[in-house]
């Protein structure tokens, strides 16, 4: 408790003495990491720094929303919102090929996210939130890893900055959310689930389109407030909707429908690298399934993923 105070008084001195009066500018995912980031150097130097969101439309329902509240009416800060929801669609269509997906959704975000900062931002410091084990990980190589993972992304050569600045490098998770917490960023977010930089482009399996994120966020939606009523939310590592891009054939009064299929997976774990499907109780799963079938069009059947990792990963893609 004490340490994370003494943390951020001694964080917040050295930022405000590196940086003078210069700005700084952040990336903001809307992640825990670089969530605590923000409302740290926010706290430390308030409007010299400048939060970009680059919201690619993928992203749970309101979650675009909620982040942009937070960061424009609980801190001092410039935030900047750039909506590309289109143009990420356009250039993913007709691609299913999941590590094409995962490459074209970095390159898009790389190349939206530094376009913006080298027409507006390109100078004094740049920040982001990587912590204690982005550095362990880092340094291990590919070997481990199963998917395409971009979170920490590089500097372009013709952008100059003074320093680069990453406040939380020697905190480990627990610590960063601690942190988190004594800033005053919402719950929701501090204790957020992880969520794959590729959104919900990797939980739409195959070509991903406007019409099919809005069909996983309303599903997805209907589960976590499911989940969120009964409490289990607390019990799980990480849950969500897949899309699997499947249709079946099902019966809604005297006719027939043929429409899509949506999946639930929930897993328990310590570290990620394997789990267990998590044992909901069959009435919950009753629930979600009724409820996603009778408010969200276009979907007739839910299935629930019974597989644990390995052999299967967490996400479907
Ligand atoms: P898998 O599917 O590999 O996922 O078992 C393990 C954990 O990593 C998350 N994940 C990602 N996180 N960028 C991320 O930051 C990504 O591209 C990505 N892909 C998967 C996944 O949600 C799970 O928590």
């Amino acid at each position: 408790e004490w340490k994370m105070e003494s943390f951020i008084d001694t964080t917040v001195a050295q930022i405000r003495e590196q940086v003078g009066d210069k700005g700084v500018v952040l990336g903001l995912s809307g992640g825990v990491d670089s969530s605590v980031a923000a409302a740290l150097i926010s706290k430390a130097i308030g409007k010299q720094l400048t939060c970009v969101f680059v919201d690619q439309g993928l992203m749970r329902k309101d979650e675009g929303d909620f982040v942009e509240q937070t960061f424009t009416k609980l801190f001092d800060m410039n935030f900047v919102r750039i909506n590309c929801q289109e143009e990420f669609l356009s250039k993913l269509k007709g691609v299913s090929d999941p590590e094409e997906k995962r490459k074209i959704i970095g390159t898009e975000f790389y190349n939206v996210f530094w376009n913006k900062i080298r027409e507006s931002y390109g100078s004094g410091f740049f920040a982001q939130g990587t912590i204690y084990p982005d550095r362990i990980e880092s340094g291990k190589g590919d070997a481990a890893k199963i998917k395409t993972h971009h979170n920490q992304v590089g500097v372009p050569k013709d952008i100059q900055f003074d320093d680069i600045i990453e406040p939380l490098k020697d905190l480990f998770k627990d610590e960063v959310r601690a942190v988190g917490e004594k800033l005053g960023l919402p719950h929701d977010l501090v204790w957020r689930q992880p969520f794959p930089g590729p959104g919900l482009g990797v939980r739409v399996i195959g070509e991903v389109t406007a019409e099919k994120v809005r069909i996983l966020q309303e599903a997805d939606a209907i589960l976590r407030d499911e989940m969120a009523q009964c409490g289990y939310d607390k019990e799980m590592s990480q849950f969500f909707a897949v899309l699997p891009g499947v249709r079946t054939v099902g019966v809604m009064g005297d006719s027939r429908t043929y429409s899509e299929l949506v999946a639930i997976r929930a897993v328990t774990t310590d570290d990620f690298m394997t789990a267990d499907w998590a044992k909901i109780p069959y009435e919950i799963l009753g629930r979600v399934s009724n409820r996603i079938i009778n408010e969200v069009s276009h979907v007739n059947r839910v299935v629930y993923d019974i597989t644990s990792k390995p052999p299967g990963t967490v996400e479907w893609e």
